[in-house]
């Protein structure tokens, strides 16, 4: 009998902790609501890269990568970055010229062909036998190979498991509906050691559309808080002209450094 008052108050936390999850989820849920069945075509970014309507693509090394560097390094030496979504990021370049590797994923090959060029490097171009159809351009002068393919189509059987992952751009323009199955690609591709910096954006889904989409911290956990552990390193008013000009009124900009939970 003394037991029973024990066993009544565990069933209590363990009810409480059940619906907790479950209002969390209902949240997460409503928030993101006003963008969930929102589908970009890759012809539609393809279209994007043609046309020159590229405002997400930045000149210069970007800030957030640039401050925390250190953290994703952690005093290692020719770590292999994987850019998933890369663009023509030139991160890919600074990142090459300190030595370490970079694999990186894109659709469009004018994407690719433009990062080599801009960045005045030759390549080679090969097929990826594993991947029918699919190309890999190769950097003659540094160690980066750039994957023109669908991510999906992409795996931790065609280049191994990574030290460290920039995602910028990437979890936040892939199809709302995918983040699962993106989340669970990226967990796949983590080395051990792996410390993954990604980049999110805040604000209100029902004045803009996406992308870039809203992706709030409580979903950030929930796609990678069971296997890994997640520190915010920062959080920032990021609302330029640009945003203003897609009718938002605020836009916050979170830095997660997101690493393997050792078992
Ligand atoms: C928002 S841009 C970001 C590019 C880059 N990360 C940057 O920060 O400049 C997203 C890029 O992903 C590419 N893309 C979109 N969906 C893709 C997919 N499923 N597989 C491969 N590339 C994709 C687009 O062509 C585009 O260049």
């Amino acid at each position: 009998m003394r037991n029973s008052g024990f066993l009544l108050k565990v069933l209590w936390l363990v009810l409480c902790q059940a619906a907790a999850g479950s209002w969390g989820q209902a949240n997460i849920t409503s928030m993101l609501a006003p963008q969930a069945d929102r589908v970009m075509a890759l012809a539609e970014w393809e279209e994007r890269w043609q046309e020159d309507r590229i405002g997400f693509h930045q000149p210069h090394v970007h800030t957030m990568l640039e401050n925390n560097i250190d953290k994703v390094l952690a005093g290692r030496a020719e770590v292999r970055f994987f850019f998933p979504l890369c663009g023509k990021a030139v991160d890919m370049k600074w990142l090459a010229d300190m030595g370490h590797s970079v694999v990186g994923v894109e659709i469009s090959e004018k994407a690719i062909k433009q990062f080599f060029e801009e960045n005045n490097m030759t390549y080679n171009e090969e097929p990826v036998p594993a991947i029918p159809g699919v190309k890999v351009f190769k950097s003659s002068e540094r160690n980066i190979s750039l994957y023109q393919c669908d991510l999906y189509n992409f795996s931790s059987s065609i280049e191994g498991q990574f030290g460290a992952i920039w995602d910028r751009g990437s979890l936040v323009a892939i199809n709302p509906r995918d983040r699962e199955k993106y989340a669970a690609l990226i967990i796949s591709l983590m080395a051990k050691d792996c410390r993954y910096l990604l980049d999110t954006l805040l604000y209100n889904p029902e004045l803009y559309e996406g992308p870039p989409f809203l992706v709030p911290n409580e979903q950030v956990n929930s796609l990678f808080g069971n296997s890994c552990d997640i520190e915010l390193l920062s959080s920032l008013d990021a609302l330029t002209e640009r945003h203003r000009g897609w009718g938002l009124d605020y836009l916050t900009e979170n830095v997660h450094l997101i690493t393997p939970k050792s078992i």
